[in-house]
């Protein structure tokens, strides 16, 4: 590789242009989207716009000038990065506090299956907040076991398989169709973590017959320090 080839793939590449819509500190290289995205440059105008004149100015009518609808309206936009239909994402709470909601009304669907299966690999907040929310449910227990494992970790008990769908050190991917199959052929719920995945690869949630999922607004998505989470409740949880 020269740098004159770099070059010439840079020109190529036609997702270049969108460089430009983000602040980029002079000189840095920055790789860390899977932790804090980049500040989209609009962002700015539109964070002082809110402060100044919906806060500011508006106050108590701001509600009704949009911000009551936001977490649908921003669900709506997030949806087709996640193969989901427009009504079925919101934008609320935080990723870990949409994680305990989701595995608590997985654990309640059905009283006769009450294990809830991760890998021991998992992002460490899903295992800490799966733990929280068994211990919250009569009888439900957290079996967590290799990545190698999982397949036969899924018997007539299991409530729920919780996956993060792109590993956060590694970067592997669970095949998330296969995945959902397994888990739902075990008579299991699957609940997807897309935390590094949402804005980052190509994500085909229904396509997939996924029953639950959340991601984070901060990372990929570029929503800024302390982003919502993104909860997605598939038809088989409604209600
Ligand atoms: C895979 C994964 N799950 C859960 C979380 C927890 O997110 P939060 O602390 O915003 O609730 C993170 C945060 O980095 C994450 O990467």
């Amino acid at each position: 590789m020269t740098l004159a080839a770099a070059r010439a793939l840079d020109a190529a590449d036609g997702l270049a242009p969108l460089r430009a819509r983000f602040v980029r500190p002079e000189g840095l290289v920055y790789l860390d989207g899977n932790s804090l995205g980049m500040l989209p440059a609009d962002s700015v105008a539109a964070s002082a716009d809110m402060v100044t004149r919906q806060w500011g100015e508006r106050l108590i009518r701001s509600w009704n000038d949009g911000w009551i609808d936001a977490p649908a309206r921003i669900g709506g936009l997030i949806a087709p990065l996640i193969g989901a239909a427009a009504d079925e994402v919101i934008v609320c709470d935080s990723t870990s506090v949409n994680l305990f909601k989701a595995v608590v009304a997985a654990l309640r669907r059905d009283p006769a299956r009450r294990v809830v299966v991760s890998e021991a690999g998992n992002f460490p907040t899903d295992l800490h907040i799966a733990s929280g929310a068994v211990g919250c449910v009569p009888g439900a227990e957290l079996r967590v076991v290799p990545r190698e494992r999982l397949a036969e970790a899924l018997d007539g008990d299991v409530a729920l398989l919780l996956l993060t769908h792109v590993h956060y050190k590694s970067g592997a991917r669970f095949d998330m169709a296969e995945w959902t199959a397994r888990a739902q052929a075990a008579g299991a719920r699957m609940l997807w973590d897309l935390s590094h995945s949402a804005g980052a690869v190509a994500v085909d949630l229904n396509g997939s017959g996924a029953d639950l999922a959340v991601g984070c607004g901060y990372k990929y998505l570029n929503g800024g320090p302390g982003a919502r989470g993104v909860p997605l409740c598939g038809e088989t949880l409604a209600g």
